[in-house]
């Protein structure tokens, strides 16, 4: 397994130029299912969680190119030779879970391997289920799989999520277009990731509206048809790369950024006392000689502050002097980079889902243990600000989500390796 090697303490300086979103693109490869003709995606980011997507797709019998380097990619399916997502392709990866209402929508049959949890939590997927069952599918489960059927197709349904859910909202968006009839969607989650995929869809033929609100209309169609759409800039990626700036008291300027999906995450580094500028070249963020104070955050849905932000904001908290306190309502298990932050030196406490950060003049550089994504990324940043050498084990994780991150970070002058093993 690969590890990665920082020698830490050296401000970053230079630009980042900030991928295509992974969260948005995972689901913008499913909608090619609705349609038997070509999607085309731009702005792909080259991530291995988009290399599993592009396996499964194939596994079901999709035409899938990808540009050579130029982050396209075309799908086409022509037609679906294979309505059964295998387990051992869904429990590397959740998101395979959302050929589920596209398959469903399309061939009236899907047999979908049931996620699994991980290491951030259980990840039920019952939201989801329920909803389809409001559109008529049929649900049994065996062996692990969820089968779900609607022989004589989809039926529009009035849907209320009691809570809100990012995948749940985008399986049951998809599914909603080919039903017959009207769908109403309440209490929809509102992640720019959603919006990008509603977006692609009604370019495909959907008739949906309530676009980044919390209540959505959809009119079911006949059929779809291919677009060419470009994937919007990766927000989680914009905000590590911020914070690596932030922590290491460098200079950097962000490029390709959206601000406003960030806009919860940026008052909040504002109130952290980072000065950010917008330049023609992007959004530039100069630390050098800032004075940070201590804040409180809660992660919620979208609007609120990201809970995938929410690693790499604890870590650079660690740095920040006085107390401050990260309450993470998303997930139940987010703090896995906890104990390895404060092996690290850092001071956090944890009680229930409720970190309390005590600033730490320094971090010392440590062989330390990546567990899920945002975790891996956080720890790379403390490695950044960290004095001395840091080893950054399981970085497998690290490649699901940040594209090239040893290379742009190096870009910047840190001093960061990979090592192959
Ligand atoms: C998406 O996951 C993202 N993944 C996650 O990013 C992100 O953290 C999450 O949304 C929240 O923003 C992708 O888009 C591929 P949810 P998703 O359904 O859809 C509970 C990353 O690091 N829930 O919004 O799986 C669930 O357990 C990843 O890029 C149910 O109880 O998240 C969680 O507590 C990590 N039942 C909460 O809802 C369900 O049926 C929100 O989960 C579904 C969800």
């Amino acid at each position: 397994m690969d590890s990665i090697i920082i020698e830490g303490g050296i401000p970053l300086e230079g630009k980042i130029n900030i991928s295509g979103a992974k969260n948005s693109c995972l689901a913008l490869m499913t909608c090619a299912i609705l349609t038997n003709s070509p999607l085309k995606l731009t702005n792909v980011p080259n991530l291995s969680d988009i290399t599993t997507m592009s396996l499964l797709l194939k596994s079901l019998g999709l035409e899938v190119a990808h540009g050579e380097g130029d982050r396209k990619v075309t799908l086409r399916a022509k037609i679906i030779t294979n309505s059964k997502a295998d387990y051992n392709i869904v429990r590397k990866m959740r998101a395979s879970f959302l050929v589920l209402g596209p398959l469903l929508a399309r061939e009236g049959f899907a047999q979908v391997s049931l996620p699994g949890g991980c290491a951030i939590g259980a990840r039920a997927v019952d939201l989801h289920l329920k909803a389809l069952q409001k559109l008529g599918a049929n649900l049994d489960l065996e062996k692990g799989y969820v089968i779900a059927s609607a022989p004589t197709g989809l039926v529009g349904a009035e849907i209320n999520f009691p809570i809100k859910s990012v995948g749940a909202t985008e399986n049951t968006i998809m599914a909603a277009t080919l039903a017959k009839g009207k769908t109403t969607i309440r209490n929809a989650a509102r992640e720019p990731e959603i919006e990008d995929l509603i977006e692609c869809l009604n370019k495909m033929g959907a008739k949906i509206t309530g676009q980044g609100t919390s209540i959505l209309e959809i009119e079911g169609q006949q059929s779809l048809n291919g677009t060419c759409h470009e994937v919007i800039s990766d927000r989680i990626e914009f905000g590590t790369y911020l914070l690596a700036g932030v922590i290491t008291k460098g200079k950097i300027i962000l490029v390709g950024v959206n601000d406003i999906h960030s806009k919860e995450f940026l008052d909040k580094v504002k109130e952290m006392g980072v000065n950010y500028t917008y330049t023609p070249e992007g959004l530039k963020v100069d630390c050098s000689d800032s004075q940070l104070k201590p804040i409180s955050i809660i992660t919620e849905p979208f609007p609120g502050f990201p809970t995938d932000l929410q690693a790499q904001m604890m870590a650079t908290m660690s740095l920040v002097n006085g107390t401050s306190e990260i309450d993470e309502r998303i997930f139940e298990n987010r703090f896995m980079h906890v104990p390895e932050l404060n092996r690290m030196g850092a001071n956090i406490k944890l009680e229930g889902t409720r970190a309390t950060i005590n600033g730490v003049d320094k971090l010392i550089g440590a062989p330390v243990m990546a567990t899920d994504l945002r975790a891996s990324v956080a720890l790379i940043i403390a490695g950044l600000a960290a004095q001395g050498k840091s080893v950054i084990n399981r970085v497998y994780h690290l490649d699901r989500g940040y594209e090239e991150i040893e290379n742009k970070l190096a870009k910047c002058g840190a001093r960061i390796k990979r090592v192959v093993s």
